[in-house]
């Protein structure tokens, strides 16, 4: 095939699939392959360039993933980013060493060369998201600095002749202003990409391979009302029609009236034909989770509680083969599968149990992006309401409450999230925010309530501005906005007396608190 193409060699990131839909944006092919890739067979490939991802690793330490240095001498443009960068840097004789301090999220980094080919057209102070504790020290012989931070002299580096790039920083994700003009920098001025490949339309060659591979079998499908499930849920519709039976599990950690409002959408009554079923399993969950304090343990619990009552659904059915899941892409990465590290399991992904009695679990979106499903969801003629919900995670109220989840805890979360979901509505916020919902810390505080004395529980307002929920930064809510939830969920919320707003981005902190 004569296609241009990209390779993306993943060292671990968490935003390596993110990489590669980049360059995808810039209309030239690119494909995410593991580091253990050889060197003949990137040659056989014949890529216009290679991208390194960033990986959790520190390259100086013995077991660090690395790759032969030949790699440089192929005459394939690299641009090496965050791990990737200090790679190039310790493999070629530069000095890599551990930051005197550590930078994480948005960071200002000034452009020493503006003749560089791949900062071409950025300013010259640009804000650029860093997340790294190593950073390079000194550039290799031949390489020249091409912009620094106060705290990292060496933020890009470059050796044209050679046509390697490297940048500290990631240009990948949309925390750098700018990252997509260098991307596409790097693709058309340096890899001289002519960008002639277009996306097929997703939604069409997804409907016909579910329609092959499903054949005549029988199709479950766990729906919760959420975008992701619900794009799967309508895709799979199109795609086998009557075969399929949706199970919305009613886990007792939904948000306030949320059960009766999936049931009024996707139910007998709504507008899909989607022989939905739901299962009201309060109770089983509590129980399960009674105790549990740990989060990935809470985690796993209701993976699998999820997934046996899928099964109990499927034997009253019969001859179910398959288990749809709306897993995307993030859910994945996060999941730990691969080299990345584990950052917490995504119930439907790493929170799986070792045995699942489906002949297979079909996953359609599990390669897009939050704003891709959208894209996707409004394609299937979804509403727009239900395309731009705010997302809620698979296991509910599981993860906003620290420690243990007990039926008073869920109260007391489920009446301060709808609260705070109110008053941003009210203040026409809803549309603007990534995601946003009240969590229950596990912390009890003295207060003074109508002369009394109170110890009760702390809950924390979250908000964040993102769109591919794989980094984010807490929304500057208006104070007074904030002052109006804060006392209304004090005055109205039996249990608590004290509400924080969380300011952290992520990295270093995750949207949800486990
Ligand atoms: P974190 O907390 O990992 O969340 O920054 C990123 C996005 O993923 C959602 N999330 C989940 N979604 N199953 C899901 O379907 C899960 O187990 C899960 N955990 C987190 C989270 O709400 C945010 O949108």
């Amino acid at each position: 095939m004569d296609r241009e193409l990209i390779i993306v060699l993943d060292f671990g990131g968490q935003y390596n699939q993110l990489i590669a839909r980049r360059v995808r944006e810039c209309n030239v092919y690119a494909e995410v392959h593991p580091y253990t890739l050889s060197l003949e067979k990137i040659k056989e490939m014949n890529p216009k360039g290679i991208i390194f991802t960033g990986g959790p690793d520190v390259v100086y330490a013995e077991e660090s993933p690395r790759y032969s240095k030949e790699i440089y001498e192929a005459g394939i443009p690299i641009l090496g980013i965050c791990y990737g960068s200090q790679l190039m840097a310790y493999t070629l004789g530069g000095k890599v060493e551990s930051a005197p301090v550590s930078e994480y999220g948005r960071t200002e980094v000034e452009i020493d060369d503006s003749d560089s080919l791949i900062f071409k057209g950025i300013d010259k102070k640009t804000i650029c998201w860093m997340s790294h504790t190593v950073y390079i020290a000194e550039a290799p012989e031949g390489f020249k600095v091409t912009a620094h931070t106060p705290v990292c002299p060496v933020a890009a580096m470059e050796c044209p002749e050679r046509k390697l790039y490297a940048t500290q920083f990631h240009p990948e994700v949309m925390h750098t202003q700018q990252g997509k003009e260098m991307i596409k920098n790097f693709v058309y001025n340096v890899c001289g990409c002519s960008g002639d490949w277009k996306m097929d339309s997703f939604v069409e060659t997804t409907i016909q391979s579910l329609r092959e591979k499903i054949g005549n079998g029988k199709v479950l499908c766990a729906l919760s009302g959420g975008v992701d499930s619900s794009v799967a849920a309508v895709l799979l519709s199109k795609a086998v029609g009557k075969q399929l039976t949706c199970v919305f599990v009613d886990h007792g950690l939904l948000r306030k009236n949320e059960g009766d409002e999936v049931e009024a959408v996707f139910g007998p009554e709504g507008p899909y034909d989607l022989n939905f079923i739901r299962v009201d399993a309060a109770e089983r969950f509590y129980s399960k989770l009674a105790g549990v304090t740990e989060p990935e343990q809470k985690r796993k619990i209701i993976g699998e509680e999820f997934i046996r009552v899928f099964e109990e659904e499927a034997q009253k059915i019969g001859a179910v083969d398959y288990l749809v899941q709306g897993t995307i892409y993030p859910d994945v990465i996060e999941s730990g599968l691969g080299k990345s590290a584990t950052i917490k399991s995504h119930h439907n992904v790493g929170g799986l149990p070792d045995y699942v009695d489906f002949k297979e679990i079909v996953e359609p979106l599990r390669l897009l992006f939050k704003d891709e499903v959208r894209k996707a969801g409004l394609e299937l003629g979804i509403p727009e309401y239900l395309v731009f919900r705010q997302p809620f995670p698979g296991p509910g109220l599981g993860i906003r409450i620290i420690g243990e989840v007990t039926a008073e805890k869920v109260k007391i979360v489920q009446d301060a999230d709808f609260i705070y979901r109110e008053e941003i509505a009210k203040a026409g916020l809803d549309k603007g925010l990534g995601q946003y919902f009240a969590a229950l810390t596990n912390m009890r505080s003295v207060g003074v309530m109508g002369d009394e004395r109170t110890y009760d529980y702390a809950v924390a307002l979250r908000a964040v501005n993102t769109s591919d929920f794989m980094t984010a930064e807490a929304s500057e809510l208006p104070l007074e906005v904030l002052f109006k939830v804060t006392n209304r969920i004090i005055n109205e919320v039996p249990g608590v007396n004290r509400v924080m707003y969380d300011l952290t981005s992520k990295p270093p902190g995750t949207i949800e608190f486990e």
